[in-house]
């Protein structure tokens, strides 16, 4: 089975198709990094028109990409939320209009499921039951996961996502928007121990998180010293050292009351290279491996919509003709 997938729920309008029997046939994704880059951050109204200009030409582009026909897709998959309302429209309404126009299904993917199951996609894939660590631009959540479909909440941002808070405190530092990759790239040269931010929230019981004291103490930091090009990168580096040390507290906590060994971290933000390499090793004292999708796929992509799609539709699940795109849509709901 083919199923084509179409992700537009906020600045990359990204085409893939994904075959059952052979894998990822056609990845394609166009960035609007430079539309929005002009004012620092995503503008719905400008990301909903190019999603309009491109979602078609990329589709063309995969089917060449993957060397088939229209009529080899068995099913279409698209982001329904949660997203931008316009954006995820534009997809949803392209996708599902396909879908009627071929005679094939059509389903609905949450955009959050889908990068959880991107970490699937890789030959080296967690097995159930495991713990998951969400960390987007719009999304930090702990989850202890089943099976496809079955997620129980274990913990969640109380205000700002951590892709918000590298965001925010990029802008900050003066870089350039999507600040997160700007601002670990910056840290690089960071000198360690120069400033200490507080790691919130990991000296109270639970699971729970909180970012917005980050930003504030980055505020403060900033106010208080000459920002030279040296006392940025100390600053970016305290910043994302306080993420990361939170992050693993809690998720090693998520896993010692899970009894998991297998954590899949999954968002934007589990691009971080930081992040990625103090995690595994941090975890691998306490018998635990983690698993990520290959960078490529961390940040929104096709691939991971197309592949979920799959998942779905073979298990003979699929959407009505109606177009219900959710700007809000509580992951744990699809229980
Ligand atoms: O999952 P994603 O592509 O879009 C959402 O669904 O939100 O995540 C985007 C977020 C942005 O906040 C971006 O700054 C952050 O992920 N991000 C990073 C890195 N790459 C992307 N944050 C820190 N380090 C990175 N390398
Ligand atoms: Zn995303």
């Amino acid at each position: 089975m083919y199923v084509l997938g179409v992700e537009t729920s906020c600045d990359e309008t990204a085409i893939a198709i994904y075959s059952g029997d052979r894998g990822l046939l056609a990845h394609q994704i166009y960035s609007q990094i430079s539309l929005h880059a002009e004012y620092g951050g995503v503008v719905p109204e400008l990301a909903s028109r190019d999603h309009v200009r491109k979602t078609m030409p990329l589709i063309a582009a995969s089917l060449a990409e993957a060397k088939c026909q229209p009529s080899d897709i068995a099913g279409v998959a698209y982001t329904r939320g949660p997203g931008l309302i316009g954006a995820l429209m534009v997809g949803a309404s392209v996708a599902r209009s396909l879908a009627f126009a071929w005679q094939i299904p059509a389903i609905g993917i949450h955009h959050i499921e889908a990068h959880l199951m991107a970490a699937m996609l890789e030959p080296n894939k967690p097995e159930y039951p495991f713990v998951t660590l969400i960390v987007s631009g719009g999304h930090t959540m702990l989850a202890y996961v089943r099976g496809l479909g079955k997620y129980e909440l274990l913990g969640e941002t109380l205000d700002d996502a951590v892709g918000e808070a590298f965001d925010k405190t990029a802008k900050l530092l003066g870089l350039p928007y999507p600040g997160g990759p700007a601002l670990a790239a910056l840290a690089e040269s960071g000198v360690a121990k120069r400033f200490i931010f507080p790691r919130p929230m990991v000296n109270r019981p639970g699971l729970d998180f909180s970012f917005s004291g980050l930003k504030t103490h980055a505020v403060n930091v900033c106010n208080e010293y000459q920002l030279d090009h040296q006392t940025k990168a100390d600053i970016a580096h305290a910043f994302e050292q306080a993420v990361i040390d939170t992050l693993v507290i809690k998720c090693k906590r998520a896993l010692a009351q899970t009894s998991c060994h297998s954590l899949v971290v999954a968002g934007g933000v589990s691009a971080n290279k930081q992040l990625r390499l103090q995690l595994a090793a941090k975890l691998a004292e306490h018998s635990a491996t983690v698993y990520y999708p290959r960078l490529e796929y961390c940040t929104d992509n096709g691939a991971m919509v197309a592949y979920t799609g799959f998942l779905r539709l073979a298990r003979g699940e699929h959407d009505d003709l109606s177009i219900m795109p959710r700007a809000r849509w509580p992951l744990c709901e699809l229980t």
